[in-house]
C-alpha cells in the first residue's frame, strides 16, 4: 500500500499556542496525595513534593496545568485549603467519594507548579458557589496587597501574588452528575456575571466557559449556543472534554475514534461562530480542550473501590493502565488538536499523575512512564511552531462508527526559529506496512535528525512497575530524504515522530 503527502511551508494552518500541550491535576485518587505529594517518600523535598515525579513532569514540558478539578471543584471551598495546615478542615469530596484533608491547597499547588516550570490554570467552583467566591479567590491569588484577601495571602506567607492568568468558570456544568448542575441558561447567566466581576478586577485575565462534557450529551450543541448567547462578550474560550474508549475491543474503530474529536471541534467551532454572527460580534471565541484522553480501563475497579471502601484519602481511582493501542489513539488525539490549532488554543491531557495519567507512581515506591507518555512527550517537545496544512492521499478502511477512515493520520509542525520540521504520522493498518512519500516543499536541504517509532507485537502491551520499558519508542530506520522527498516504509500499526532539520 502507498500513501502520498504534500506539504508546503507556505500552507500553514496556524501558529500553535504552546498551551496546547497542557495537562491537568485534580484532587482525585492519587493524583495529589501519593502522586505529586508524599512527604514520607525518599525523594520528597522540603515541601513534601516527590522529586522523582517532578522530574518526569518536567520532561513533558507542560506549559500549563489545570487545577483543582474537574468534578471535585464543583463543591470545593477553596478557603479550606489556605492558612496553617493544622487548622484546615477535613472535608468529604462528594464527586469522588473521598476524604479531602486539604493538606495541599492552592498555595502549595502554586509552589509545586513553579518547581515544575508550569503555569496554573485555575478552576472556580460555580456548582455550589457563585460570583462572590469567584471574585474572592481571584483577589486572593492575584492582587498585590492592601485588600482583605490579598493581605490574607501575605499573612499566609505568600508575599507575591500568584498571578494566575487563565481561569475556568466551573467544570462540566452540563453534566447531571455535577454537584450544582445547571441548565444552560442558568449556567450562562452565572458564568457571565462571574466573568464580569473577574474582568472588572483585571480585564487581562483569560476566562474559559464550560462547553459540553462530551459530544454525546443530549444537550450538545444546544448547550454551547445557549451558554454563549448569555456570556459571549465576557469570556475568551469555550471548553471541550472527550474520553475515548474501546469497550468492544474493536481495534479498527478505536484507532479511528480521534476522528470523533475532529468532528466535535468542527461542530463547536461552528456553534461559536453562529453565536458570533447572531450577535454581530467582532470577537472570536477560541477553544480550550481542557480534558482529553483515553479512559475506560479502570471503570469496574473504581466501582469496587467505592463499594468496599468509600471516603478514603488518596484512594486508587481512575488508574487506567495504558496499552500500546491506547498510545496510538493518544497520538491520534494529539494530531486532531494540532490540525485544529487555529481554534484550539489550550489543551489539557487529563490527567498527569496516577489518575488516567502518563505518569504512574507506587506509594512509597517507584515511578514509571505509561505507554501514552511517549506520544505526548514528543508532541509537547516538537509540536511547537506552525501547524502545516497537509494534503494526505491514503488508502482507507471501513469501520462501524466512522465510515471510511484513511490508514494514514498525519500532521506536520514547522519551527522556523530552530529550522525544524516535525511530522507525526500514524499507520492505522494492522496488517501491512505503508510506502510513504512526502514532498517537502520549502524545506530544501532538510534531512532526518530523528525518527522515533512506537511499534509492538502485542497491541495490549503495557508498562508496569516491574516492566517499565516494555512499550517505548525506538529509533526507526528505512526513511530517507532524496531530492526534497521523504521516502520509505512505515511499520504496520505504528506511531512515528519524524524530525527533520537543515
Ligand atoms: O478527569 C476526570 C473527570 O472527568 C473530571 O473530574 C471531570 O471533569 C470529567 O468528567
Amino acid at each position: 500500500m502507498k500513501s502520498n503527502i504534500v506539504l508546503n511551508k507556505k500552507f500553514a494552518i496556524s501558529k500553535i499556542d504552546d498551551r496546547l500541550f497542557g495537562s491537568f491535576i485534580e484532587h482525585l485518587g492519587r493524583a495529589v496525595y501519593g502522586g505529586i505529594f508524599e512527604p514520607g517518600h525518599e525523594t520528597a523535598d522540603e515541601d513534601g513534593f516527590r522529586q522523582d515525579v517532578l522530574e518526569m513532569v518536567k520532561e513533558l514540558q507542560v506549559p500549563v496545568v489545570r487545577y483543582p478539578g474537574g468534578n471535585f471543584v464543583s463543591a470545593y471551598n477553596w478557603e479550606d485549603s489556605i492558612g496553617p495546615v493544622e487548622e484546615r478542615p477535613v472535608r468529604l469530596d462528594l464527586a469522588w467519594k473521598s476524604t479531602e484533608p486539604n493538606t495541599v491547597g492552592l498555595n502549595e499547588f502554586a509552589k509545586w507548579a513553579k518547581k515544575a516550570d508550569t503555569e496554573v490554570m485555575m478552576a472556580i467552583n460555580l456548582g455550589t458557589k457563585g460570583i462572590s467566591d469567584a471574585r474572592n479567590v481571584v483577589e486572593y491569588c492575584n492582587h498585590p496587597g492592601g485588600s482583605y484577601w490579598s493581605d490574607l495571602r501575605k499573612e499566609h506567607g505568600y508575599e507575591e501574588p500568584h498571578d494566575f492568568k487563565l481561569w475556568c468558570l466551573g467544570n462540566e456544568m452540563d453534566g447531571p452528575w455535577q454537584v450544582g448542575h445547571k441548565s444552560a441558561y442558568e449556567y450562562g447567566r452565572l458564568a457571565d456575571e462571574a466573568a464580569k466581576a473577574i474582568k472588572l478586577f483585571d480585564p487581562e485575565l483569560e476566562l474559559v466557559v464550560c462547553g459540553s462534557s462530551t459530544n454525546q450529551m443530549p444537550t450538545f450543541p444546544e448547550w454551547e449556543r445557549e451558554v454563549l448567547e448569555e456570556c459571549y462578550d465576557n469570556v475568551d474560550y469555550l471548553s471541550l472534554h472527550i474520553y475515548l474508549k474501546n469497550p468492544e475491543n474493536d481495534l479498527e474503530t478505536f484507532l479511528a475514534s480521534p476522528m470523533g474529536m475532529d468532528d466535535f471541534i468542527d461542530t463547536v467551532t461552528k456553534t461559536c461562530d453562529y453565536v458570533k454572527a447572531k450577535k454581530r460580534s467582532k470577537k472570536t471565541i477560541n477553544l480550550s480542550f481542557d480534558e482529553w484522553n483515553v479512559w475506560f480501563h479502570s471503570d469496574e475497579q473504581d466501582q469496587e473501590t467505592y463499594k468496599k471502601e468509600p471516603w478514603q484519602v488518596g484512594p486508587p481511582l481512575l488508574e487506567d493502565i495504558y496499552t500500546f493501542e491506547d498510545a496510538l489513539v493518544v497520538g491520534g488525539m494529539l494530531n486532531s488538536l494540532i490540525r485544529h490549532s487555529d481554534r484550539v488554543k489550550i489543551g489539557c491531557l487529563a490527567q498527569l499523575v496516577n489518575v488516567i495519567a502518563p505518569i504512574m507512581t507506587e506509594n512509597d515506591g517507584t515511578v514509571w512512564k505509561q505507554t501514552i507518555f511517549y506520544p505526548f512527550y514528543y508532541g509537547s517537545r516538537y509540536g511547537r511552531g506552525t501547524a502545516l496544512n497537509l494534503q494526505v492521499e491514503s488508502p482507507s478502511y471501513d469501520n462501524k462508527t466512522y465510515g471510511s477512515v484513511p490508514y494514514i493520520d498525519a500532521t506536520a509542525v514547522c519551527n522556523d526559529e530552530k529550522d525544524e520540521l516535525t511530522l507525526f504520522v500514524i499507520n492505522r493498518n494492522s496488517k501491512e506496512e505503508m510506502d510513504l512519500e512526502v514532498s517537502l516543499d520549502g524545506f530544501e536541504g532538510y534531512r532526518i535528525v530523528e525518527h522515533a517509532l512506537m511499534v509492538h507485537d502485542d497491541i495490549k502491551a503495557t508498562n508496569t512497575k516491574d516492566n517499565q520499558n516494555n512499550v517505548v519508542p525506538t529509533e526507526g530506520s528505512g526513511l530517507s530524504v532524496e531530492g526534497g522527498v521523504l521516502k520509505g516504509k512505515l511499520a504496520k500499526l505504528s506511531w512515528n515522530c519524524i524530525r527533520l532539520s537543515k
